[in-house]
């Protein structure tokens, strides 16, 4: 959502009581009234979380295994959303294959409630664009085997905030979440105003590091702090040894397919999030989606990177002026690169062994993973030529 004040988003107000009020508003909702530890159950069942000991300072409910990946209603449609929207949204999830490739995440963002409460203070959604409620459209959106956020996903966001600290009121409304007898992902969005990385991994699945992303390549503005792609990707490095299994920084919501950035920018963006681990959440139309934009989005080998089991957050590793080399490893030693463009004009870019954490004798193979070939017995360095903005990325995997 919206970092400026200008933002002509309508507002709801006052926002921390509202955001207090909507765990207890979630509880109700799901569970009838009552409340119910079977939903914490559920969330447990995706893994051993008391198996390693760095997981006892994570939030205990079970999510966020690997970075969650869905489809957000605010970098496309911000205030202009509805209940036909979302569900058309989440037909096509399904139809175009996105939420078989893990894409399973429906999420409200601002603008779907009313700006009153009833008189029981809870929140309301708006009469005009959701007439039937939140309780059908969450069934609506489950029968299809995804998941809403609002129901099964917090993005508690900064609006409003009347100046407390995040620090002081994301932790209330984690513990209203762990109470609310479901397992409910807890997405902070504090726009990485107080470094969220030393304080919020043992209290959300995930933090923003950044403001508002915008669907920019490099805009100049000597005036404010830029959230393009590529300053939200250098903002975000700055954080990576925090992220973890159940804890991700997040760089905001992918731009892909919105027509602001080339193609070759896109793959870049995509890329780059697939690498650090970023949250990968579709911000366009799924409903009319583009051929090329699909086939950014639905690229396999990219998203295997980002959901590899090992959760480790690739880095920038190299900086040769415009040219960069980010790398990270993954599960069975195997280490994913990405050679990433940012001049203006086609370049060779060489990634080292020794810069991307494998011993200088090793031999690999070298799988390009947006032309889907493989380059066998590679030693020492892979280089490539890469045009103005664009990247290549490969996962190379050492020869035994
Ligand atoms: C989970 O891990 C802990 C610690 O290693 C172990 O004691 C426990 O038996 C495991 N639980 C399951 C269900 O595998
Ligand atoms: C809002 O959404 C409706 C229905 O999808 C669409 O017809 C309309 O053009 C949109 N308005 C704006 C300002 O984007």
């Amino acid at each position: 959502m919206a970092a400026l004040p200008s933002s002509s988003r309508l507002h709801p107000s006052p926002a921390f009581h509202r955001l207090l009020l909507l765990a207890a508003w979630l509880s109700a909702l799901l569970t009838g009234g009552g409340s119910s530890a079977a939903g914490l159950g559920r969330g447990s069942g995706e893994g051993n979380i008391s198996s390693s000991s760095y997981r006892r300072s994570l939030l205990n409910n079970g999510l966020g295994h690997t970075p969650q990946m869905g489809w957000n209603s605010w970098n496309r449609f911000q205030c202009n959303i509805s209940e036909t929207l979302i569900k058309q949204t989440a037909d096509a999830m399904v139809s175009s294959g996105l939420a078989a490739l893990g894409y399973k995440y429906i999420n409200l963002d601002d603008c779907w409630a009313e700006l009153n409460r009833d008189s029981q203070g809870n929140m309301v959604p708006r009469a005009s664009t959701f007439p039937s409620g939140i309780k059908a459209l969450a069934d609506y959106v489950h029968r299809k085997g995804l998941k809403l956020g609002g129901v099964d996903y917090l993005k508690y966001d900064n609006c409003e905030n009347t100046g407390t600290s995040p620090k002081t009121r994301y932790p209330v409304m984690s513990k209203a979440l762990l109470n609310s007898g479901r397992a409910i992902f807890f997405s902070l969005c504090e726009w990485g105003q107080e470094d969220p990385a030393t304080w919020a991994p043992s209290i959300g699945n995930s933090w923003r590091t950044t403001g508002d992303i915008q669907d920019n390549w490099n805009r100049q503005d000597f005036h404010c702090t830029l959230y393009i792609v590529t300053s939200n990707a250098d903002q975000n490095d700055r954080w990576a040894s925090y992220a973890r299994p159940g804890s991700w920084n997040d760089p905001d919501m992918l731009e892909v397919g919105n027509g602001g950035m080339t193609t070759e920018e896109y793959r870049s963006h995509f890329s780059i999030w697939a690498l650090v681990k970023a949250p990968l959440l579709i911000g366009c139309d799924v409903r009319s989606i583009d051929k090329v934009t699909f086939g950014l989005l639905a690229n396999k080998e990219v998203i295997s990177v980002n959901q590899d089991k090992l959760g480790v957050q690739g880095k920038k590793v190299k900086k040769y002026g415009d040219l960069e080399v980010w790398a990270g490893p993954l599960t069975a030693k195997r280490v994913a690169v990405v050679l990433w463009n940012r001049g203006s004009s086609q370049a060779k870019i060489t990634a080292y062994w020794i810069d991307i954490g494998l011993k200088s004798s090793t031999v690999v193979d070298a799988r390009d993973l947006w032309a889907h070939r493989t380059l066998l017995s590679v030693n020492r360095q892979i280089s490539a030529m890469v045009d103005s903005h664009a990247c290549k990325m490969y996962i190379l995997t050492p020869r035994r």
